[in-house]
């Protein structure tokens, strides 16, 4: 198979039907709708159909202004409790039924029998390997994970998780079909945690162990965290952050003293911090780190701190931590 989706694009304004009208499907389908894809969005539950439009109404809210555009955009979602006649015509069908492997699997049996096989189709699982959702499909190569990120409405950032039987095509399909949500993909390989949760838990399993071992209170990780790396973070990655702030020799000295310390396995310098170091690809410091850089250091350093004092101006003037009135 070649062709996914009707297309090597996704088509502008054609069917989506999303399964699952709970948290994530309402989100899901109200943003697809919003791009101008004809949805039609399916639940075994008909209260949740009953119920879409009143949960949706916040979250269309956000995208439009006008509130009898609102209420059109959320007309224009169609309800169809029978599975066979909403995938009808569909160039993709985006399951968001809850985390139960065995319920994902044996919808997407069904899936695959009543979809011809161009029809891409898609999970929101949070945790399941796309082998496994996939296991029993005949057409197992078109199946990818297109997983949002909390609230997805808002994040622009969308996992596409491919496992062994996902063709190239297909990541690249799924690409243009998040970036016509104007959304940005961030293809992973199928593995726990995928991309955002790895990461994000590698932090938060860190600061659980800092908690337990009493090395240093709520209100001051929060505030390390968030006024010197968040910013940059939010700025730049972690990758181009540690460019633009630190030698490749410095960083490996780092990891490997903690080790040292330690004995803690995980800040063992890894090979491709080592290979970069014996290559002499230290950073912004000299052109090339991570990335290979046009401008001199110093021109660097300069759009480097324009860049991050706009940012924590604006930080500290907003008071995000204060507006959320917690004790
Ligand atoms: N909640 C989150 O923040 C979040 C974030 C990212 C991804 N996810 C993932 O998205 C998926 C959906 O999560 P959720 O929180 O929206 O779940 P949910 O429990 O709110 O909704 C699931 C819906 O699926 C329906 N359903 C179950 N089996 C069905 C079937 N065979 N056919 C049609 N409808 C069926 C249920 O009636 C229910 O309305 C999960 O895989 C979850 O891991 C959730």
């Amino acid at each position: 198979m070649t062709e996914f989706g009707f297309g090597n694009e996704p088509p502008a304004g054609g069917k989506i039907c999303v399964v699952g009208a709970g948290f994530m499907g309402c989100v899901i389908a109200t943003l697809y709708a919003h791009h101008g894809y004809e949805v039609t969005i399916c639940d075994s539950n008909p209260e949740m159909l009953d119920s879409y439009a009143q949960r949706a109404r916040p979250i269309a809210a956000g995208m439009i202004a006008d509130a009898a555009e609102v209420e059109a955009l959320l007309d224009k979602v169609v309800r169809q409790p029978v599975l066979a006649e909403a995938v009808e015509g569909a160039f993709m069908v985006h399951e968001a039924v809850q985390e139960a492997l065995d319920v994902k699997q044996a919808l997407f049996e069904e899936l695959d029998r009543l979809c011809p096989e161009s029809v891409v189709l898609a999970t929101n699982t949070s945790s399941f390997p796309i082998s496994d959702i996939s296991k029993r499909l005949v057409h197992k190569e078109r199946v990818i994970g297109i997983h949002y990120v909390t609230p997805g409405h808002i994040v622009p950032v969308i996992e596409l998780i491919h496992g062994p039987a996902t063709p190239p095509e297909l990541i690249a399909w799924a690409r243009a079909m998040v970036k016509s949500i104007d959304h940005v993909g961030v293809a992973c390989l199928e593995r726990p945690g995928f991309l955002v949760n790895k990461i994000q838990f590698a932090m938060l399993t860190e600061i659980y162990r800092l908690m337990d071992e009493g090395l240093a209170t709520r209100e001051d990780i929060d505030d390390a965290v968030r006024l010197s790396l968040g910013p940059r973070l939010a700025l730049w990655g972690p990758l181009l952050t540690e460019d633009l702030i630190v030698s490749k020799k410095t960083a490996l000295a780092v990891t490997d003293s903690i080790y040292q310390q330690t004995g803690d396995e995980n800040f063992k310098g890894r090979k491709v911090l080592r290979d970069l170091v014996e290559q002499d690809h230290l950073g912004a410091i000299n052109g090339q780190g991570w990335y290979r850089f046009r401008d001199t250091p110093e021109e660097v350093v300069e759009t480097r701190d324009r860049q991050l004092r706009a940012l924590l101006d604006w930080l500290q003037k907003a008071d995000p931590v204060g507006e959320m009135h917690v004790r």
